[in-house]
């Protein structure tokens, strides 16, 4: 049985992230999305929120399975017996992040292994950070978010679809 841990924040869930997901699904029996519960970081959705966007989101994923971590991912991997953490990687610009993140993971846990995946291409150009401004004025989040995490970012923002 192969375990493999996508960690992240998701502010919210996007469809690039879940395009992961299932990319990683095809590869390994199991997947654990880890939403990240780190306090010195300031989040828009409570972990609970985010848990609960994800959870509806893989729902038809058998294989997926949501849980959240807080400390170390390291020690997060070591409790879920995973040695695979898997990462999105969009474009050049992410690696210089990615590759840190990598290395210090490697270094703290030398069985560590990361394995990049690259989101179908239509989803490039997505970040959570990205959804939450365009829905934060009001811009259609089709295509981008599963319509449950669009209602949620209306809600949060206040902002009426504009068309
Ligand atoms: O979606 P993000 O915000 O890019 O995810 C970053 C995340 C949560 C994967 C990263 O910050 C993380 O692993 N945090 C846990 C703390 C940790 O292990 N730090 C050392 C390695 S960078």
């Amino acid at each position: 049985m192969t375990t493999a841990v996508y960690p992240g924040s998701f502010d919210p869930v996007t469809l690039g992230h879940l395009d992961l997901v299932e990319r990683a699904c095809r590869i390994f029996d199991r997947v654990v999305v880890a939403v990240s519960n780190n306090s010195s970081k300031k989040h828009t959705f409570s972990v609970a929120e985010r848990i609960a966007m994800l959870e509806n989101a893989v729902r038809a994923i058998p294989q997926a399975e949501v849980d959240t971590f807080s400390g170390l991912l390291v020690d997060y991997l070591k409790h879920q017996k995973a040695t695979t953490v898997i990462r999105g990687l969009r474009a050049v610009s992410d690696l210089d992040y990615e590759f840190q993140m990598a290395s210090m993971n490697r270094r703290l846990y030398p069985k560590v292994e990361t394995v990049f995946l690259m989101p179908d291409e239509q989803y490039t150009y997505l970040s959570s950070s990205m959804v939450k401004e365009v829905a934060r004025m009001g811009a259609p989040l089709d295509g981008i978010v599963a319509p449950f995490v669009a209602r949620k970012l209306r809600l949060k923002f206040k902002t009426p679809v504009s068309r």
